[in-house]
């Protein structure tokens, strides 16, 4: 089939296109009710500060990723390659985006295995949802020699999407049969809408040790399908979700069991130092890489990615903290919106 005139190639583009337009509208975020507390006199200074972090078996040296975006047309090939040197250069994580279509589609493969070629020994995340087969999510690891297989829910999207699923009972029993039958991490993550105390008990008793969160407050994919189509009728849902900052104070009581990673709206260095102080072991974006890319080209994300961490180290500094350990156990002041969503969900 032709690329460009397969169903799920054409969807891929219009995701891309509307993600780069929403880019430019101001969206709400909830890091603005999650403050830090000031410290004038600092005592580490910049040499001092290493923000490497570690879940499961992945060491990095910066606690950031490139998150799932893309793959499965012509136009996604060139972004995923482009992302790939970006993560070559700055040696972050990178995930694909669904790789359904190449499953069902091997010549779509060269737009997500160009990501292996130009990041020979990375650390690269497969990605697919979570109706995939056993099988399919096994091919999908072997197809990009993958280190983790990410799997994405998403059912607002799909109940928006005239064409999405709308048989939901058989993900848990098939995320827990993946989870035991895959020899890599498996990384359960939102496409931006949150997750809840609930959602993450859920998994946690399948036995899902990997949890991103990927919350409310960037991308969103209710007003992208809404976007894609004349029929707007569920265009209300568009601030439907938990934001970033509420889903990781759900995800408090995990942290001992699950490593919980955050995305979802993540815009500046202090945002992502937010993230790291709510329990966040590494902090992944996508729509910042995608605009990146494609508006300013390689190099400037490179050096975007190279000047993040090295802000966030200098925020580092403002709350005395050396290392992520450090900056979990300082102080955090929530506004009153956040602080009665935490009292009412007796999180506090
Ligand atoms: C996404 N996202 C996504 N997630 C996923 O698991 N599989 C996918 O195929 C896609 N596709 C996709 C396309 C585009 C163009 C974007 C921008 C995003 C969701 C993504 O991984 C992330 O969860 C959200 O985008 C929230 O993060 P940002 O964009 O606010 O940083």
């Amino acid at each position: 089939m032709n690329r460009e005139t397969d169903p799920r190639s054409r969807r891929k583009n219009e995701h891309v296109r509307h993600a780069l337009e929403q880019a430019s509208q101001t969206a709400f975020s909830d890091f603005d009710n999650v403050h830090f507390v000031h410290q004038s006199i600092p005592s580490v200074n910049m040499e001092d500060v290493d923000l490497s972090t570690r879940f499961g078996p992945f060491a990095l040296p910066r606690p950031l990723y490139i998150n799932a975006m893309t793959g499965g047309s012509e136009w996604t090939r060139e972004i995923n390659g482009k992302l790939a040197e970006v993560a070559q250069a700055t040696g972050v994580p990178m995930a694909v985006g669904s790789m359904h279509a190449a499953l069902k589609h091997p010549e779509l493969s060269d737009s997500f295995t160009i990501v292996r070629t130009r990041y020979p020994d990375g650390i690269i995340f497969a990605n697919v949802g979570a109706d995939i087969s056993l099988d399919g999510a096994k091919r999908a690891v072997d197809m990009l020699r993958a280190d983790a297989l990410q799997i994405h829910i998403n059912a607002p999207q799909e109940l928006i999407m005239p064409e999405g699923d709308r048989n939901f009972k058989s993900w848990r029993g098939n995320i827990e049969n993946i989870v035991r039958h895959v020899d890599v991490p498996v990384i359960i993550k939102e496409v931006g809408f949150g997750m809840s105390r609930e959602t993450l008990q859920t998994l946690k008793d399948i036995g899902v040790q990997y949890a991103d969160v990927s919350g409310k407050g960037g991308t969103n994919f209710a007003s992208i399908e809404n976007l894609r189509r004349e029929n707007k009728d569920m265009a209300y849902l568009s601030s439907w979700g938990l934001s970033t900052a509420i889903s990781l104070l759900e995800a408090q009581p995990f942290g001992g069991d699950m490593h919980i990673l955050a995305s979802g709206g993540i815009k500046t260095p202090l945002d992502a130092m937010k993230c790291l102080a709510l329990g966040a072991k590494a902090v992944g974006m996508s729509r910042l890489m995608l605009e990146q890319v494609e508006h300013h080209g390689v190099e400037a994300a490179i050096d975007h990615v190279e000047q993040f961490h090295h802000q966030m180290r200098k925020i580092s500094i403002l709350i005395d903290a050396k290392d992520i350990e450090e900056i979990t156990s300082r102080p955090l002041v929530l506004s009153p919106e956040v602080i009665s969503w935490q009292r009412q969900r007796a999180l506090d």
